[in-house]
């Protein structure tokens, strides 16, 4: 009997867990009616993070505007977050400090990168997070793990970011490079 109440016991611990990791993972809505996907668990590469999204026919994070770093910014303090925000991929990749959004290959905003960032230290830092408990950018190795921000915007149904990947042939090498070292 005293077992069976251990095991009930452990049973609800286990559940009441699993629900917690359950809602880890979420879609938001913001009032430009961009629809986020922001995920917090510390367990996919860069890589992963894309798949993930693309999945979900939606981009990685790719900031248009200036605003949507803060509405993700506000997001994170506003839910229940364990980091505001925690480190989260977004779609920006580069190397030697030039760096593009992935969905459309524009350049990254010099202004939205943390200070002495992009700084591509080791010259190993190829993917582009949003930095833990700030609202800045950082540089950082694409096989880090970390959580990611999907997007959707209005009018973006079509979006097939995986196609894009032809575009990135060099890129691609500079990964495979990183990835052996
Ligand atoms: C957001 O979507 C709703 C419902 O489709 C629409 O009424 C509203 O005008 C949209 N807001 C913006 C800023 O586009
Ligand atoms: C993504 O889009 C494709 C093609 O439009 C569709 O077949 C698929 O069901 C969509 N997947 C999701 C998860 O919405």
């Amino acid at each position: 009997m005293r077992t069976l109440i251990i095991l009930v016991f452990l049973a609800g611990v286990f559940h009441t867990k699993f629900q917690v990791l359950a809602v880890r993972a979420k879609l938001y809505q913001t009032p430009n009616n961009v629809t986020y996907f922001i995920n917090q668990d510390y367990t996919y590469t860069w890589f992963e993070a894309l798949i993930e999204c693309s999945s979900r026919n939606m981009s990685l994070l790719t900031l248009e505007e200036d605003v949507e770093l803060l509405d993700i910014y506000q997001i994170a303090i506003k839910n229940n977050f364990a980091k505001k925000p925690p480190h989260l991929w977004t779609g920006g990749v580069g190397s030697n400090r030039k760096f593009i959004w992935f969905s459309t290959g524009t350049p990254v905003a010099t202004r939205t990168w943390g200070i002495g960032n992009p700084d591509n230290s080791g010259n190993v830092e190829n993917c582009v997070q949003i930095f833990e408990n700030t609202n800045k950018l950082n540089d950082i190795k694409c096989f880090e793990k970390m959580g990611f921000v999907c997007e959707k915007k209005p009018g973006n149904d079509e979006e097939k970011p995986l196609a894009d990947f032809g575009k990135f042939g060099d890129w691609c090498l500079i990964l495979i490079k990183e990835n052996n070292e």
